[in-house]
């Protein structure tokens, strides 16, 4: 019996089939515990040598089973302890950060250079009124004009009864400025604008940064020396080739749109070298329209907007070649672009 035990506690190799061993020879219907009651039916003699024998045999069995417990407690311990164990001369594991968009770059650079020439910052929502975006801004009621700004009409209607659209540009905000300002004026505004319109310079979602002053003695003059000073800062050189062209506008009058030089060779459209331009804003002196329209008196009162395209101006400085990258979502681009850490 000793040797068939041992031999089985030596195969068993987990806490179960050793409790199982327990439980087979010590415990109450165990084969040793058997035996012991066999004791009672022998004679005295006997039972003297053969209890001696069976008591050794249990301490032996119990002792047994209790090293092997304990031996095993250890061993698993020494696995859980290698199998934990953290190497401290790896390189750490970097979360990846998140970076900032190219696009939410260049409107912290230009609230930076609008701010520092003394520009505040107002803001208006993606969806306008029919009159915030067009009415107010001079637009004649139901004149194909609105059609050319391939306008998303929404089924939405505003108080007037009118169609609510995503704005087609940021001039609202300029609406909304003067409706809940006096003049002097002097703000910015950015943000998205839509437009039905998709290939490498057009995106049906971009951005725009609005310019606006009003004031008594702003001139056309002074709305160039301010787009010139942005744009150079912008772009950080000084050799900028901009071109004024006459323009049209229905809320601006005279109006200019302005052209920066840049070198589409090589599949990119970079601000440089080159006889290639790419109009990035329209601009002029505020129509006296549209200043009646906003309650203020044409006749005091006087001075320039301008809308420029955010997203052209960052393909512009940093080399990309179609606008439609910039709101794929995709992480190589931001990296080859070195937006990313
Ligand atoms: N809103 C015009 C556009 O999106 C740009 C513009 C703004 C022109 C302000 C003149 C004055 O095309």
């Amino acid at each position: 019996l000793e040797r068939d035990l041992l031999a089985r506690l030596d195969k068993a190799n987990d806490d179960a089939s050793l409790e199982a061993l327990r439980i087979d020879t010590l415990g109450k219907q165990g084969s040793i515990s058997a035996l012991m009651k066999n004791l009672g039916s022998m004679s005295p003699d006997e039972r003297k040598t053969f209890g001696a024998a069976l008591n050794v045999l249990k301490d032996k069995i119990t002792e047994a089973i209790v090293t092997k417990k304990a031996v095993m407690a250890e061993a698993a311990l020494d696995r859980q302890l290698q199998s934990e164990a953290v190497d401290v001369t790896l390189p750490p594991v970097r979360p990846r950060l998140g970076t900032i968009h190219p696009v939410s770059q260049v409107m912290e650079e230009l609230a930076r250079i609008f701010g520092e020439m003394g520009f505040a910052v107002e803001e208006g929502p993606d969806i306008e009124t029919d009159f915030n975006n067009f009415t107010a801004l001079n637009f004649p009621p139901n004149h194909p004009a609105r059609e050319t700004h391939d306008t998303f009409f929404l089924d939405a209607k505003g108080e007037d009864g009118a169609r609510k659209v995503l704005r087609t540009h940021t001039s609202p905000v300029q609406v909304r400025t003067m409706l809940k300002q006096k003049p002097p004026i002097r703000m910015i505004c950015m943000g998205r604008t839509f437009r039905k319109d998709s290939d490498a310079t057009h995106t049906p979602m971009f951005h725009q940064i609005e310019g606006l002053v009003i004031d008594e003695t702003s001139t056309m003059a002074d709305l160039k020396s301010v787009l010139i000073a942005a744009i150079k800062a912008y772009f950080e050189v000084d050799d900028v080739r901009l071109r004024f062209r006459p323009h049209h506008f229905p809320f601006t009058e005279p109006s200019a749109e302005v052209d920066v030089g840049c070198d589409r060779s090589g599949g990119t459209i970079k601000i440089g070298a080159g006889d290639d331009w790419l109009e990035i804003l329209g601009s002029g002196m505020v129509h006296p329209n549209v200043l009646r329209n906003c309650g203020i008196d044409p006749d005091k009162y006087q001075g320039y907007a301008f809308g420029m395209g955010i997203d052209r101006l960052a393909m512009l400085k940093y080399g990309m070649p179609d606008l439609r990258d910039f709101f794929a979502a995709d992480a190589r681009w931001l990296k080859h672009y070195g937006f990313s850490p």
